[in-house]
This record gives C-alpha cells, sequence and structure tokens, in this order.
C-alpha cells in the first residue's frame, strides 16, 4: 500500500526530512572545503543509497561504512571507493574479496600486527589485493595505536612488505570529541585529532614508506576544526541527520534534525497526567546520551506531527518495550492530545534509533504543508 502522508502511515515510523538534509548536507561540505580538505561521508547513520546520492558530489574521494553489510549493499549500487571504517578481523576477508569483484575497491583499517599478518598470509587462498589503512589512536581510547608507538612501525612495516596489499596512509577518529561541552574543547581537540594523524603519517613516512591517505573525522572535529593541514579527508556521518544529542553539543539546532519517529498516543492516564505513544524503546533505542548534557529529553524531544515544537520539556521520560511514556509539562494538557493523535519524536542518538526500520519515509519541510510522503528510500541495516 502506498501511503500518501504522516497521518496515513502506520505508527511507529521514521520519517525523514529532505528539506533539512539537504542543508546539513551543505553545511558539512561548506566546513570542509573552508579548511581545504576533501570530505568522506560516512553511510553508517544512513545506510541509505538515495542519501549517499544526496551527499556525493564529483569532490567526494569515496564513502565510509561500518559494516559489511553497507559494503555489499552500497558496492552493488556502484559506488567504488568504500572505507570500511572498522578494524577487520582475517574471517572477513573473502566477504571482502568478493564485494571487490563488482568493481569496489574496499580499504580496511587494522590496529594489530597479527591481523596485518592475516591479511598478508590470506595471498595463499584469497585471489584479490587488499588496501589497508593502520587505525591511530587520538584519544579516544577505543581502538588505534598510538601515533609515535612501536606498534605502527611493525604493522606498516608488515603491510608494506605484503605483496597482496597496497598500504593506503592511516585514519584516526575523535569519538571523544562527544564529550566536549563548549566550542573551543572541540576546536582543541580537533587540533589534537589532526597531530595525531599527521605524526603517524610522517612516522610512517620516515621509513620511506608512502601514506597517501591521512584520514580523521567524527561530526563535532569535521564542522569546528580551524586547521586541517596535512590531512587528505575528513569523515562524518551523524551531521546528516543530527539528533538530540548532537543539538546539544553544538553540531547542529534541534530545528535542523532531519530523522524522527512518527507515532501516536495510545492512551491517557489522567489521574497520573501523562500519555503513552506507541513508540518505545524499540521504536527509539535506550539511548540515554542527554543525561550528559545541559537539556535531558529523556529518551527524545517530542514535537507536533509536522515537527513543530510544542514545549521543551515535552518528552519520553520513561519507555516500555512498545510504550513510551510522556508527562504533560507545565502548561500543556492531556485532552489536547486524544488518543489517535500523530506526534513526532525526535531521538538521542539517530544511529541507534534509525537502526531498527528498514526504510524511511520521507518528506519535505520546505515544500508544502511537510507532512506529504514525497518517497520512501530504504535502509541497509544489519552485520
Ligand atoms: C571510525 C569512525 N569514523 C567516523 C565516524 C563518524 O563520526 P560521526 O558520526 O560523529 O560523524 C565514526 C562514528 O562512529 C567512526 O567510528
Amino acid at each position: 500500500m502506498t501511503h500518501k502522508t504522516l497521518f496515513d502511515l502506520p505508527t511507529p515510523s521514521l520519517v525523514l526530512d529532505r528539506a533539512k538534509l539537504a542543508r546539513n548536507i551543505r553545511r558539512m561540505a561548506l566546513a570542509c572545503a573552508r579548511n581545504g580538505v576533501a570530505l568522506r561521508p560516512h553511510l553508517k547513520t544512513a545506510k541509505s543509497i538515495d542519501v549517499a546520492r544526496m551527499v556525493l558530489d564529483d569532490q567526494t574521494p569515496g564513502i565510509a561504512v561500518s559494516t559489511l553489510c553497507e559494503a555489499e549493499y552500497f558496492a552493488g549500487e556502484g559506488l567504488r571507493d568504500i572505507q570500511y571504517a572498522v578494524c577487520i578481523t582475517p574471517d572477513k576477508l573473502e566477504r571482502v574479496a568478493a564485494i571487490q569483484t563488482t568493481g569496489a575497491r574496499l580499504a580496511l583499517i587494522t590496529d594489530n600486527a597479527e591481523v596485518a599478518r592475516a591479511i598478508a598470509d590470506a595471498q595463499d587462498r584469497i585471489d584479490t589485493r587488499f588496501r589497508v589503512q593502520i587505525e591511530i589512536d587520538c584519544g579516544e581510547n577505543r581502538t588505534g595505536v598510538l601515533p609515535g608507538s612501536d606498534q605502527l612501525i611493525e604493522i606498516a612495516r608488515i603491510l608494506d612488505a605484503a605483496p597482496n596489499i597496497d598500504f593506503d596512509g592511516v585514519m584516526t577518529h575523535a569519538g571523544h570529541s562527544y564529550g566536549c561541552r563548549s566550542l573551543t574543547e572541540i576546536e582543541t581537540l580537533a587540533e589534537a585529532e589532526r597531530l595525531a594523524a599527521v605524526t603517524a603519517a610522517e612516522a610512517v613516512r620516515a621509513l620511506g614508506i608512502d601514506c597517501n591517505t591521512v584520514s580523521l573525522g567524527s561530526t563535532p572535529t569535521a564542522l569546528h576544526a580551524r586547521n586541517l593541514d596535512g590531512i587528505t579527508e575528513a569523515r562524518a556521518g551523524v551531521y546528516m541527520f543530527g539528533d538530540m544529542f548532537q543539538a546539544q553539543i553544538g553540531s547542529c539546532m534541534v530545528d535542523d534534525l532531519a530523522v524522527s519517529v512518527l507515532t501516536e498516543v495510545s492512551s491517557h492516564r489522567t489521574d497520573l497526567n501523562h500519555l503513552t505513544v506507541d513508540a518505545g524503546a524499540l521504536a527509539m533505542s535506550k539511548d540515554r546520551s542527554t543525561e550528559a548534557v545541559p537539556n535531558d529529553v529523556g529518551f527524545g524531544l517530542v514535537r507536533d506531527a509536522r515537527g513543530r515544537s510544542i514545549a521543551p520539556q515535552m518528552i519520553v521520560k520513561r519507555v516500555y518495550q512498545e510504550h513510551g511514556l510522556v508527562p504533560m509539562p507545565e502548561g500543556q494538557r492531556l485532552e489536547d492530545y486524544p488518543v489517535g493523535d500523530r506526534l513526532r519524536i525526535f531521538p538521542n542518538h539517530v544511529c541507534m534509533t534509525a537502526a531498527m526500520y528498514d526504510r524511511y519515509h520521507v518528506v519535505d519541510s520546505a515544500s508544502g504543508n511537510g507532512t506529504d510522503i514525497v518517497a520512501v528510500w530504504p535502509r541497509a541495516n544489519g552485520w
């Protein structure tokens, strides 16, 4: 069945505002252009070829992905340069080789000498050339080797010596920028991210090994970096949609958020002055990242069906598997939101929320009333 507007869609459904998406894409493109660096959009959040088509231009070197499922999907859609930006494990190499038979070229990442050797050893059984980058830890303390470490040198030598490997360079990710609470902090961290990548690249070059790619990025640092000298490309992903957490750490405004969950009021408890909606933990995720920022919005900010503000404290306070509980804030009355009323919830962490849905229902707030469904775009979920 084809649904025409947000008022005849089943709920919960994932809604994407194309006009806001376009604006967010422009903003990041301008930020990267200002620093003279290419943007490699990370499609881990969007997982959609339709979004990719909006974000890719002739300056874009390629895309980044976080699963091989995404790599297969985008390769199948004809994209050719795909960085798989999660440490590769040797059991996935056959799948990588199969993807490369489509004509796509993956860039793999590792921070581990044993894995580097396993990729080199795969030449006996896998007939493909692997392009590999070394992941550098710029302070996130998740994965990566330190920029001046012996491990970096050891891995670079193994990769460079292997006949079946094209050593491609270094990459880092300042995921800890999500802990920054001011622009100055983000700018400082962006410089630390840049220095880590450039220092690592120089250490590799000092061995006489080419280091073509020097890649970094997260949405906050890519948007706010003041200098990206020595960097060949920035990766960022969540900026395309934005979310309630990003809005509070300075990546966007709440009015920029492009993705929300359409929900319906399912019950009233007049004695407790709350309503429930049919979007609970599965529809929103249990991400509580806004607990750490000034304006905690529980499990998401509730707005009207057109995405317009109701009240800053109109939030999903508690979730159960299929229920979201919305207490009435000061000035709001339950009777104004009857059972069957439609609302939109803006999530804390859009990557987590979107992962439960297999498609976007696309609206366009810049044309008409913003509730007509102008397209349905599939997503590539899973691993
Ligand atoms: C390795 C890597 N690069 C880039 C990104 C993109 O960061 P953001 O979603 O903040 O744009 C991520 C996000 O998790 C990542 O893991």
